[in-house]
C-alpha cells in the first residue's frame, strides 16, 4: 500500500515522499521508484515530516499513529484502523484529545461505482432501503512475511477485507443492530478465508456480505440495494468496457477499479488529496476516526459471531 499510496503522491506537485521500512531493501527500491527520501527509523521519519501516511501491517497501527498524534502530525491510517476495538479507540480518543486529525483508509467510499451507489441510496433512489448484498474477494494476499495469513495480526478475511462493505454499508444504511457471521477458517485463525455475514441495521433493513481471498478467479466486486420503489446493482465483472491488466496488478491483489479511469479519479488519488485538502482548510477529515472504529466494531464483531456460532450485537463505544 505504501507503493499505492506514494503513485498518488506523485502526481501532487506539492507532496514531497519520506518513507520508512524495517526492511533496507524495500526502502531503498520505493526511494528508487518514486524519488524519494528515506529515514532508517518511524521516529526519525514521524519528526521529519508535515504528515504520516501508515501502510504498516495492521497490528502494528496503534504505536506508530500514537506516536504521530504525540507529534501532532495529522495522520492517514490504512484500514483497518487497528487491530483490535481497544487499539482503535486509543487512536480516535488520543487524536480528539491533541486535536490531531486522523483518517482511515476506508478507500471503497471513493470507488466511483460504491460512491454513486451512496448517493443514489441517499437520494432515495430505491426509495426506502430493505435489502442490500456486496461481494469482495480474490485470492488471498501476500503482504510482507505473509503477515496476511495469521489472523492474529490481520483478523483474518471479516477484518481485513469485509470491513471495506460493513463500512460501506454503515455509511449507506446506517449503524448495524445486529448480525450473524458464518467463516471457514475463522476457527482456525489461519490462511485463506470465505465469509458469508448477515446484517440487521437500527433502520430495519437487512444485509448480506460475501468476502473471500479464496477466489482463484481474481478480484471482484459486487453489490446490490433493494428498497420499496426500486433496485440498483454494480458486478464489477459486467462492467468493464476496457479492461487493463498491468503486470504489477498482476503480482499483487490489486483492488484498483475495474472500469476504465483517469489519473485523477483513481479512488486512492480521490481519498488522499481530500484528506490533505481537509488539513491544508483546518475542515474535519471525511472519514473520521470514529468511522474507522465502528467499521472495525462491526468486522470484529462478525469474526466474534463466526467463532461462537452466535448473534452478536456490535459494540458501539
Ligand atoms: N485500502 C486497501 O485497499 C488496502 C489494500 C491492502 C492492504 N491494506 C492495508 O494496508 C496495510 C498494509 O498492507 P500491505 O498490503 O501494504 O502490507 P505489506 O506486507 O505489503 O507491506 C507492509 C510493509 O511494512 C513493512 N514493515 C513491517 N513491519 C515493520 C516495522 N516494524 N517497521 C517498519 N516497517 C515494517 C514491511 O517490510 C512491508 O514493506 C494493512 O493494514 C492492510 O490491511 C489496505
Amino acid at each position: 500500500m505504501g507503493n499505492v499510496h506514494a503513485k498518488q503522491y506523485r502526481k501532487m506537485s506539492d507532496v514531497e515522499l519520506m518513507f520508512h521500512d524495517r526492511d533496507g531493501q524495500r526502502t531503498t527500491q520505493f526511494a528508487d521508484r518514486w524519488d524519494a527520501g528515506s529515514f532508517d527509523s518511524i521516529d526519525a521519519l514521524i519528526s521529519g515530516v508535515d504528515v504520516v501516511d501508515i501502510c504498516l501491517p495492521t497490528d502494528l497501527h496503534l504505536d506508530t499513529a500514537l506516536k504521530a498524534i504525540a507529534s501532532g502530525k495529522p495522520v492517514f491510517i490504512e484500514k483497518p484502523i487497528a487491530r483490535s476495538l481497544d487499539e482503535a479507540r486509543a487512536v480516535r480518543d488520543a487524536a480528539d484529545k491533541a486535536g490531531v486529525p486522523v483518517m482511515p483508509g476506508q478507500v471503497v467510499r471513493y470507488f466511483p461505482e460504491f460512491a454513486n451507489g451512496h448517493r443514489l441510496v441517499k437520494n432515495g433512489a430505491v426509495g426506502i432501503p430493505a435489502a442490500a448484498r456486496t461481494r469482495r474477494g480474490g485470492k488471498a494476499p501476500g503482504g510482507a512475511q505473509g503477515w496476511f495469513m495469521d489472523h492474529t495480526r490481520s483478523g483474518g478475511v471479516l477484518v481485513d477485507l469485509a470491513i471495506h462493505d460493513f463500512d460501506w454499508l454503515r455509511w449507506t444504511l446506517g449503524d448495524v443492530k445486529l448480525l450473524y457471521s458464518r467463516s471457514v477458517a475463522a476457527d482456525k485463525g489461519t490462511g485463506p478465508d470465505y465469509a458469508l455475514t448477515t446484517l440487521t441495521f437500527d433502520s430495519g433493513a437487512v444485509a448480506h456480505v460475501e468476502s473471500t481471498w479464496m477466489d482463484p478467479a481474481g478480484f471482484r466486486t459486487a453489490f446490490e440495494v433493494a428498497g420499496n420503489e426500486g433496485l440498483i446493482q454494480y458486478d464489477s465483472r459486467n462492467n468493464a468496457a476496457l479492461r487493463t491488466v498491468r503486470v504489477e496488478d498482476a503480482t499483487t491483489t490489486s483492488t484498483a477499479a475495474e472500469t476504465p479511469q483517469g489519473d485523477l479519479d483513481d479512488p486512492y488519488y480521490l481519498e488522499l488529496t481530500a484528506f490533505l485538502q481537509a488539513i491544508r482548510t483546518g475542515k474535519p477529515v471525511p472519514v473520521s476516526a470514529e468511522d474507522g472504529v465502528r467499521a472495525l466494531s462491526i468486522a470484529l464483531a462478525a469474526l466474534e459471531s463466526a467463532k461462537t456460532r452466535q448473534v452478536v450485537v456490535p459494540d458501539r463505544g
